[in-house]
């Protein structure tokens, strides 16, 4: 081939039959991405090739985590200006268009994850063969970091697969495995290893005719049609998120909208579109949360053993569901309570939960195979982690350490959920209190992705760093905290729902209440949240706090409590509910109430203990907070934490709305002494 080797991330070998195999293997340690460097080499081997023109080109990924992972998110983050960003994206865009223009056949061999920018390279590609195995997931995630696929994609993809299915992959953002990509026509033929290599070779030298999609979905796009979907579309998004909050879903309807029938003026409206939203707010903030979560990620990469066996203790609603999780992610569990009577209704959950998420049936019976019940504790003095999730009590949880301590494995690590006991007041009677860590699950387990990784003064490093580690192979995101009481997440989120039912109490609608904390972009409101979690457990953790930290737990809670009204389980509480979900009122005379008022004494509690946290240093950063309130309680993303939301209003601002606060409804809203050390 007539140039010179000495690319840093690619490697062309042109093989006996005149194929060109390209291999992408960017330079580190992370997965493939798109940085400007791959896309410069690339664009240079193109025009290569196209002088040369081999037989065939097929793109593969020299890495076996996976094909390519998208574009490089480190320089989406530090675009300057949206003119900056239309000169990346469009060079980006002449690249691929001059890889589809090829005229040889074009093959990219998908193993792993393809997506975002990848996916759309392989879409420039004449053919696509995937590898059918768990692993292989393509998509076009985009929207989840507040913009749109951008070189090429929402052109290529709705043309490949027509309108319906490409909008609705590129507006969930989600990624399907490599059978679901075929039968939508995402990719050529997803097949099993064995035959992995010839299919990809046959594409290259017997190239098939191209697919098309269907006539009926290919009329989905015409002019005058397309504002019905687009309507329609709209009218779904909406149900998710809101404009305001999330730009990048309309903006990508309303591309199609205006511009699906012209696929060059598609290219340039692309481009425009997505370099407005690359430099808005809510992308910059969702693009801060990936990096923090690609934080926490890292902080479970210490490894511990490999596949650490697991025995829980408590068979309840927390134990139940973290043992079958544990199982569900591949590792052999032993499950204990006092009785079988107690572990039964957990297996038949763990039932429920392996139907839902594992397909094949081989594979959905092994999870079963390594879950085992094991009321006498057999698993105990083989268990790498124990896992305690027993009544939240701390003579009944001293009276079982006092009994399993000394049958314990020497390296074993002692792990509980608690969610109130100090760590160090269950220390007390160990004789190994180095080995105790929390680790503090949220409810329901299958759903929530943090863990707070409690760390308590007696506590050894080694333990922490492991239990972070399994953390990850549980595929959830690890938070270190002190232990203190209430931890992190329910400390702060209580102040938040105490100040909800004091609204409530003053007669405010508690649909109006809800509705100001969605509009601000808290996923759910924080009386139907009270609801979800159960009043009692609720008055049960508010009144630990009020313990602790002085304040008052609202009377109306326990009147609640009293009456029964524990909420969503007892079918009401501050809500009724009806088949689980809650009725709500049209909130009339909405208008009449002070909603930024509401607003604020909301959102105000929740910053004013963070702040608190972070001068107690329950978590080491600024950054960790944040994360820990994203994660753990789905904290409006687009904001990109509390603390974040602080910096971007104004440190001053906010420590005025407090004051004034104070002044009106008491010394709940007196602004923490952290707020003058803040720094952010
Ligand atoms: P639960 O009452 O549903 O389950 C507790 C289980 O422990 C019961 O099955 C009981 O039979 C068993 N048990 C009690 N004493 C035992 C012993 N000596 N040996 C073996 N088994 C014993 O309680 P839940 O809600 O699952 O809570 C468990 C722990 O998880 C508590 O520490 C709680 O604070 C914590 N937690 C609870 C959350 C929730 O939302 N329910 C959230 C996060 C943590």
């Amino acid at each position: 081939m007539g140039f010179e080797p000495g690319f840093k991330h690619w490697r062309l070998e042109i093989d006996a039959s005149n194929i060109a195999n390209l291999h992408l293997d960017k330079q580190g340690p992370g997965p493939n991405v798109l940085s400007s460097e791959v896309l410069g080499e690339l664009d240079v081997i193109i025009g290569a090739i196209g002088e040369s023109l081999p037989r065939g080109l097929i793109i593969r990924s020299a890495k076996p985590s996976g094909f390519i992972a998208g574009a490089d998110v480190k320089e989406i983050a530090t675009l300057r200006d949206s003119e900056d960003a239309l000169a990346l994206i469009r060079r980006g865009q002449t690249i691929f268009d001059r890889l589809e223009g090829l005229a040889c056949p074009t093959v990219a061999a998908i193993r792993g994850f393809c997506v975002g920018g990848g996916l759309e390279l392989a879409l420039a590609c004449r053919y696509r063969v995937a590898l059918d195995e768990p692993a292989t997931r393509l998509g076009l995630p985009e929207v989840l970091l507040g913009i749109h696929p951008g070189f090429g994609g929402t052109m290529r993809l709705t043309r490949l697969i027509g309108a319906p299915a490409a909008m609705d992959l590129m507006l969930s953002g989600r990624t399907v495995d490599a059978r679901t990509a075929k039968k939508l026509g995402i990719v050529d033929a997803a097949v099993p290893e064995r035959h992995f290599e010839s299919a990809i070779i046959a594409h290259a030298l017997t190239p098939p005719p191209i697919k098309t999609p269907k006539y009926f979905l290919q009329l989905a796009n015409a002019k005058l049609l397309r504002p019905w979907l687009a309507r329609y579309l709209r009218a779904q998004v909406r149900k998710r998120v809101r404009a305001n909050h999330y730009p990048a879903p309309y903006a990508l309807i309303d591309l199609w909208e205006r511009h699906g029938g012209d696929p060059a003026q598609t290219l340039l409206e692309e481009a425009r579109s997505v370099a407005r939203l690359a430099t808005g707010p809510s992308a910059r903030n969702l693009v801060r949360v990936f990096f923090l979560q690609e934080r926490l990620k890292g902080l479970g990469r210490k490894q511990g053993p490999a596949q650490p066996k697991i025995h829980v203790i408590g068979a309840g609603v927390m134990g139940g569901d973290i043992a079958a999780w544990c199982a569900l992610r591949g590792l052999h569990v032993t499950l204990q309570d006092r009785g079988a009577q107690y572990i039964a209704p957990a297996l038949r959950r763990a039932h429920d939960l392996f139907s839902k998420r594992i397909r094949d049936r081989r594979l959905r019976r092994a999870a079963f195979d390594r879950l085992v019940p094991d009321h006498d504790g057999l698993g105990l003095p083989h268990a790498d982690v124990v896992i305690e999730a027993i009544v939240e009590d701390v003579k009944i949880k001293q009276a079982l350490y006092e009994t399993i301590e000394p049958r314990l494995k020497a390296d074993a690590i002692l792990a509980t959920n608690t969610s109130s006991i100090p760590l160090e007041t269950l220390a007390a009677i160990l004789k190994r209190p180095e080995r105790l860590v929390g680790l503090h699950f949220f409810n329901p387990v299958a759903k929530m992705q943090l863990i707070e990784v409690i760390d308590a003064p007696a506590t050894d490093p080694e333990c922490l760093a492991k239990t972070a580690a399994l953390v990850r192979a549980l595929d959830r995101l690890p938070l270190p905290v002190k232990s203190s009481p209430g931890f992190l997440v329910n400390r702060v989120l209580m102040p938040y729902l105490m100040e909800a039912i004091v609204l409530w109490s003053e007669g405010i609608p508690p649909e109006v209440v809800d509705d100001v904390a969605t509009e601000f972009g808290m996923p759910m409101g924080p009386l139907e949240l009270a609801d979800t979690v159960g009043i009692d457990i609720c008055l049960s953790v508010g009144q630990i706090l009020a313990g602790h930290f002085k304040s008052e737990v609202p009377g109306q809670l326990r009147n609640l409590v009293s009456q029964g009204h524990l909420g969503r389980k007892s079918g009401k509480g501050i809500y009724t509910y009806r088949k689980g979900k809650p009725v709500r009122r049209r909130a009339r005379g909405k208008d009449s109430y002070d909603l930024d008022e509401i607003c604020d004494r909301l959102m105000l509690r929740l910053i004013n203990e963070s702040v608190a946290c972070l001068r107690e240093r329950v978590v080491e950063d600024a950054d960790l907070l944040d994360a820990g309130m994203i994660f753990g309680t789905g904290f409006a993303p687009f904001r990109g934490g509390p603390l974040h939301y602080v910096e971007d209003t104004g440190k001053e601002a906010i420590e005025g709305r407090l004051e004034a606060l104070t002044t009106r409804f008491g010394p709940r809203f007196s602004p923490d002494p952290g707020w003058t050390t803040l720094t952010l």
